[in-house]
């Protein structure tokens, strides 16, 4: 189970936030017509793979993260028939799509939540996970009770429209818990499978997996989830054998282990993830720490390193913008780290012009203060920054109203611009298979507070050393040879003093090695 579809052994992600990307029918809101128009542009930046976040039927109270039918495109999306044209569209530019699947819940208004509802016995009665009184709640769940006309209370995953689907306990401690492989849990575990083959069939190419680790309960340690995933990766492998699958997991020994090939290294506090760009001294932004980054990294990394790849995100819809904290010097060796660290690269839609986290603004779609992170993406200079034609306060979300937001036309336009430096590095990491998804890396300085951050990335024929520092001083960090050749660099560069490289403060620089004959 350890291997991974070949492509991707160099695949760099674009994050799209559908609603958000770009508006064709001037409704004020994104859609599918909209992320096909722009896949040239997303080709021209280099990535190679699109992660889309969920465009499915939804009452959008989770921004969709709260589907209603799995199987059909939100009409303010555009058709199914749109899907299966992107997928088409981006086959044919060399790129791959991976959709949003969100197993552990529905909305509340699914049909199948509804028909659960009912007190009389059917298909779905047991597609939820419900207590067998409304007096008794779920241990450990958030749920909702006084609902229905049926005698229970349904757990809830997330927001309280969310009820858990049911996948079963790991361990049933009570008559109303069900064990994982009784009739009700195995079915929703086929209906899931049911609904990837419906979206793989059609074209796209595999599934960013929501709260990938929740869905069998009173599950310590994850045993029961990693072996339903086993039993799910085993489907793909007789049927899609070339999709590709990750989680939103965060712990990669165990997702890893379940059969994911990727997984996303999340801000969540034992990763440390946040040190590097989002705390208040972050480490790129010159006076961090990144060394319990790579304590923690390292930790998830050598156990798991062969077995699939740790993804790491420049952001996502969830969290801060990179550039809340960062100006553009900062984000370019930000870019220089996503681009030459293991594992596929995800970029968040607008990262790559330092698109900003727009402060105040009010909650969208159950956003609360991740609304600032999804403002619609700023293409160029003309009304609502060529998101759309709708009337500026029909946007769904307002834009970053500052004079001065970046645009990608103002960008482009201009050599020197972050977007020419991301562009830059995803060409320079797919010209070198040593820094791409798989080759191991090594570090040789973690980052302490006033310290480079340096790795070596190696491959046969190839051994990379990567020099990033954000820091005030110059930093010395390996021996260096004659022969030893920069292929990139950024702010003052790296050079070579007394048999030793040296990297200048705010600076970064690829090194290819000599090899000694
Ligand atoms: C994680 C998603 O990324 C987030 O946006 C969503 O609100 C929750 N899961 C619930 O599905």
């Amino acid at each position: 189970m350890s291997s991974t579809p070949a492509w991707l052994d160099s695949a760099v992600f674009y994050e799209i936030y559908p609603q958000s990307f770009n508006d064709t029918n001037g409704d004020g809101i994104g859609d599918l017509p909209g992320v096909i128009e722009k896949l040239d542009y997303i080709r021209e930046l280099g990535c190679t793979a699109i992660w889309l976040n969920p465009c499915f039927a939804s009452p959008f109270l989770d921004a969709g993260y709260d589907v209603s039918d799995y199987c059909m495109i939100a009409p303010r999306y555009g058709t199914n028939e749109d899907a299966k044209r992107l997928f088409a569209e981006a086959h044919r530019r060399g790129l791959h799509v991976l959709l949003d699947l969100v197993p552990g819940h529905t909305s509340w208004e699914h049909p199948w939540f509804k028909e659960s509802m009912k007190a009389s016995r059917n298909e779905f009665t047991d597609r939820y996970v419900w207590t067998d009184s409304v007096w008794e709640e779920p241990t450990g769940y958030n749920n909702l009770r006084g609902i229905s006309e049926r005698n229970g209370t349904a757990a809830v995953n997330f927001f309280t429209h969310q009820p858990a689907l049911n996948y079963g306990y790991y361990k049933p401690e009570k008559p109303w818990q069900q064990a994982m492989d009784a009739p009700g849990p195995l079915a929703t575990r086929e209906a899931m499978k049911d609904v990837m083959r419906f979206w793989l069939s059609m074209g796209c190419d595999g599934f960013r997996v929501d709260m990938a680790a929740s869905l069998v309960k009173n599950d310590p340690g994850h045993k029961g989830t990693i072996a339903l995933w086993q039993d799910v990766r085993a489907f793909l492998d007789r049927e899609f054998p070339e999709a590709a699958m990750v989680s939103e997991w965060s712990q990669p020994v165990e997702s890893l282990a379940g059969g994911f090939h990727m997984d996303f290294l999340l801000p969540w506090a034992t990763t440390h993830y946040v040190d590097l760009f989002r705390t208040d001294a972050p480490f790129f932004g010159g006076h961090g720490d990144a060394s319990q980054f790579v304590a923690s990294y390292r930790e998830a990394y050598d156990p798991t390193d062969g077995k699939g790849l740790i993804c790491i995100p420049s952001g996502n819809h969830d969290i801060d913008r990179i550039a809340r904290q960062l100006d553009t010097e900062a984000l370019r060796l930000s870019f220089a780290f996503l681009m030459s660290m293991p594992g596929a690269p995800f970029v968040y839609y607008g990262d790559e012009i330092g698109m900003r986290y727009v402060e105040n603004l009010p909650s969208v779609e159950g956003g609360y203060q991740r609304t600032g992170s999804r403002s619609p993406m700023q293409w160029d200079g003309s009304a609502n920054a060529g998101f759309s034609t709708a009337d500026p306060e029909k946007l769904y979300i307002p834009q970053d109203p500052a004079a001065d937001r970046p645009t990608v036309e103002a960008q482009m336009r201009d050599e020197a611009s972050l977007w020419h430096e991301v562009k830059k590095l995803i060409a320079i990491r797919m010209a070198h298979p040593a820094l791409q998804s798989k080759p191991p890396v090594r570090f040789l300085c973690d980052g302490k507070p006033g310290q480079p951050l340096v790795y070596m990335r190696e491959t046969e024929g190839e051994r990379v050393l990567v020099m990033l520092n954000p820091c005030d001083g110059p930093g010395v960090v390996a021996p260096a040879h004659p022969m030893d050749e920069i292929f990139y660099a950024c702010g003052e560069g790296a050079g070579q003093l007394n048999g030793q490289w040296i990297i200048a403060p705010g600076s970064a620089a690829f090194v290819k090695l000599h090899e000694a004959d």
